[in-house]
Formats: structure tokens, C-alpha cells, sequence
């Protein structure tokens, strides 16, 4: 081999795919713009913005840190590379009391505005993207149970149902504690010492994440964010657990798209 043909086969493989996975995807997405809503099917004409709320940049830094995209995705593929958006929860939900149906895969403008895209290395465990949807979900199914356990009655008396706050008002310090729940999958997806989550997850290979947590003094009627007592001692969140976990909670991409980019058949219902 020539010295010339060498360094011609050292471009090519080296350049090829600089130009193809770095330089053309640049190209193409720095510059893209939002999509609009149309006047017609959307009876509005701004662009689409995802919402957010929370701790979500120093809760996606914390993310990034702790290595959690190596197992979790935050990305609904789309129906030609996978069965994403017909699973429940994942790309939103079939029956949104308020919006109908809202699944829906994800789109790069759901990042936007984000320092880091996380949408994943591998999926060993189940997709994020849609986290804080299916928290609340777990929220509202866990308290309507707790309630019918406590003979709150789901309805008034003119047959309306009771709405979401009205239960946990009547619930009060019974109510569904949605940050509790992930504290404690944070500090052991196991459940160990916390049985009353039930024992499903005793397979669970998702990290436990004692960096997570500090020991306080065990006083008074005890902290009400404790995941466990140890040696006397309570193991409560420390703050970059309360920022991973805002943002774990906001987590949510299933924004109302323009009428084009749904997946709904009852279209115009899941964009208001
Ligand atoms: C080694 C792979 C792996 C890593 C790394 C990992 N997880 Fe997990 N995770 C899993 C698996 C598997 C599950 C499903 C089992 C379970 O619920 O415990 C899971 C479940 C979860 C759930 C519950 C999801 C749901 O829909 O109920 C959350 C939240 C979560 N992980 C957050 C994290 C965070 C935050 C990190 C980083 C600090 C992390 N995981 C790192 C594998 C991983």
C-alpha cells in the first residue's frame, strides 16, 4: 500500500462518518424550525412549545451525572421502528379524561430549549419520556382506591363525580405522596425495607442510589419524606435527590401537537 492510499483510506473512514453522523444531522436540525398550528384543524397559529416545569436543569445535569440514560430512554419511536405509541402510558395515554387521546410519538422539538437530549443509550429499563404522565396516573388510580377503602363516596349526590383535589382533600395525609414514591425507588428499586410497595420488584436491576439520601435525628413525628429509619436514625432525601426527582416528575412529552403531527384518529379532540 502507497503512503497516498493510506491516507486516502484514513479520510474515508474516518471522515464518512463525521460527515454523516455529525456534520449532515448538524446541518439539517440546527437550524429547523418549530412547527406551527394550523388555523383550520387547530383554531390557532403559534408555534408548538413544550411546556415544563420543575427542577428540570439541575435534575437533568444530576440525570446525566448518575448515568440513567445508559438504561433509560425518553424517546416514543416512531410506528415504523417499534410498538412505542400502543403502549399504555408511553407516548401518553388513550383515555385523558380532559384531552381524549393524547399518544403521540416524540419529536426533536420536544428537547428544545434543553442543554441535553436524553434520550437514551439502551432500554433495559422502561421508557421516561412520559414519567410524570404516568405518575399521575398511578396518583389518581392509587387514591380513588384509598378512598373507596375508606368509604369516601367518588360521587356527590347529583351523580357528579368528585375531581382530583377534592379527593385528596378528603384523603388528607392519606393522599397518594407522588415524590415519596420515587424517593423510595430511588433508594432501593428493590423495595427493600419498604414492603408496602409490595414485592414485585424484587428483580428490579435499576441502581439504588444511597447518594441520594442523608441520616437525620429521629424526632418528633418523624420527617414525611423518610424512606427508612436506620440505626435509629431517618434516611431522608438529600437536595440533589429533590431535583432529580422534580425532575423525573416533569417529564411529560406529550404536548398537543399541530393537527399534522398526530397520531390520534379523533385528531382534533387531542390537540385542544
Ligand atoms: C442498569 C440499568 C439501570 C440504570 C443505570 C438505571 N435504571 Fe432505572 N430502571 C431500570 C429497570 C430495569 C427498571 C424497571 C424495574 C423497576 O421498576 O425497578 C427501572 C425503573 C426505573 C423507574 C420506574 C419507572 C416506571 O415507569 O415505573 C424510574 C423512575 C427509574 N428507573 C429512574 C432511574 C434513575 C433516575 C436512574 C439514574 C439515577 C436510573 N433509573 C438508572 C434500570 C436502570
Amino acid at each position: 500500500m502507497t503512503v497516498k492510499t493510506f491516507f486516502y483510506g484514513l479520510i474515508a473512514s474516518f471522515g464518512l462518518p463525521w460527515l454523516v453522523m455529525l456534520a449532515v444531522p448538524f446541518g439539517t436540525m440546527r437550524s429547523m424550525e418549530a412547527p406551527s398550528y394550523d388555523e383550520v384543524n387547530d383554531e390557532r397559529t403559534d408555534l408548538y412549545q413544550p411546556t415544563r416545569s420543575g427542577r428540570t436543569e439541575n435534575g437533568s445535569l444530576i440525570y446525566a451525572q448518575e448515568g440513567c440514560a445508559m438504561c433509560h430512554s425518553q424517546v416514543t419511536r416512531p410506528t415504523y421502528a417499534g410498538m412505542d405509541v400502543f403502549r399504555e402510558g408511553q407516548g401518553g395515554t388513550k383515555k385523558d379524561a380532559e384531552r381524549g387521546d393524547t399518544r403521540r410519538i416524540t419529536n426533536a422539538w420536544d428537547f428544545s430549549g434543553e442543554n441535553r437530549a436524553h434520550i437514551g443509550e439502551s432500554r433495559i429499563g422502561p421508557d421516561l419520556g412520559n414519567f410524570g404522565n404516568r405518575l399521575v396516573a398511578l396518583e389518581n388510580e392509587e387514591n380513588e382506591k384509598a378512598a373507596i377503602a375508606m368509604g369516601i363516596a367518588l360521587e356527590r349526590e347529583d351523580k357528579s363525580k368528585l375531581t382530583k383535589q377534592e379527593i385528596i382533600d378528603a384523603l388528607g395525609d392519606k393522599a397518594f405522596n407522588k415524590e415519596l414514591y420515587v424517593y423510595k425507588h430511588l433508594y432501593s428499586p428493590r423495595n427493600e425495607g419498604h414492603e408496602d410497595r409490595g414485592q414485585e420488584n424484587e428483580w428490579s436491576v435499576c441502581q439504588a442510589n444511597p447518594q441520594f439520601f442523608k441520616k437525620i435525628g429521629n424526632f418528633g413525628q418523624g420527617a414525611s419524606d423518610a424512606v427508612a429509619i436506620k440505626c435509629g436514625k431517618q434516611v431522608v432525601p438529600n437536595d440533589n435527590c429533590r431535583a432529580i426527582v422534580s425532575y423525573l416528575m416533569s417529564l411529560k412529552k406529550d404536548g398537543a401537537v399541530p393537527y399534522a403531527m398526530q397520531y390520534s384518529k379523533d385528531k382534533k379532540k387531542a390537540g385542544k
